[in-house]
């Protein structure tokens, strides 16, 4: 079958992580979260205590961040950073706080998504993120755009950090949510938007199941239509 690229879009709580593991599981493709990026940046940033107004020192940060994503059979990458583990700690509270700061800045961007489109244009990917169909893999066969009203995405949101030992009232999370949808949606430089020729779904009232069968099945017609021309 061909090896297709596939850009997964959306929103925090959107369920794009979700859908696009088990997706690429499903294809015997790779999956790539193209946030864990952002998030080792902003993560390295913090324990420098790097100010996140200061963009020459995180652009050069970002340049030379080596993130080591090592595939397990769970089909959830494990990231590293200099031989330690920080899988969990880039999804804490203390880095969704101030990710969305670091990745608006141009030449963080710019390091990111070129060890992005290095990756992706091996093809049998599938990526998800905030400007994969727009930006990073324009020429994607498959885009897809995720929504989802917004205190199902917050009750996701804080169930997934329960998950990872953070007990937050759903308020605090609500509050970080609003913020990233707002800082990621008005950036200057490829803000959260969907591509325009990406299929819109919204997972508010599907299961992870639905969504994932619905991205398959149009993957397979795509790629029907190749082997037929
Ligand atoms: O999982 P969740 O949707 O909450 O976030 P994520 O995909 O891990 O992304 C974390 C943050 O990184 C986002 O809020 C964006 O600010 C930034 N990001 C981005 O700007 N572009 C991407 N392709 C992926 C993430």
């Amino acid at each position: 079958m061909t090896n297709l690229q596939i850009a997964i879009d959306g929103p925090a709580g959107s369920g794009k992580s979700t859908a696009a593991r088990q997706v690429a599981k499903e294809l015997g493709y790779i999956y790539v979260d193209t946030g864990a990026l952002y998030r080792a940046v902003a993560l390295v940033a913090l324990r420098q205590k790097i100010d996140c107004s200061d963009e020459n020192l995180l652009a050069r940060l970002a340049q030379t961040l080596d993130v080591d994503i090592r595939p397990q059979s769970d089909g959830n990458p494990a990231y590293f950073i200099k031989g330690e583990e920080v899988t969990d700690k880039l999804r804490s509270p203390e880095v969704n706080n101030i990710v969305s700061q670091v990745a608006k800045i141009p030449a963080v961007r710019t390091a990111v998504t070129q060890k992005l489109q290095a990756i992706g244009n091996l093809g049998g990917i599938v990526m998800d993120g905030r400007d994969i169909g727009t930006v990073v893999l324009p020429t994607a066969e498959v885009k897809v755009f995720l929504t989802a009203d917004l205190a199902t995405r917050v009750a996701r949101r804080q169930q997934e950090l329960l998950e990872r030992g953070f007990d937050l009232p759903s308020d605090v999370v609500k509050e970080e949510v609003l913020k990233r949808d707002h800082e990621d949606s008005k950036r200057m430089l490829a803000p959260l938007k969907p591509a325009s020729d990406a299929y819109i779904l919204d997972t508010t009232k599907l299961t992870p199941e639905q969504v994932v069968q619905t991205i398959v099945d149009l993957v397979r017609q795509k790629q029907q239509q190749q082997l037929s021309s």
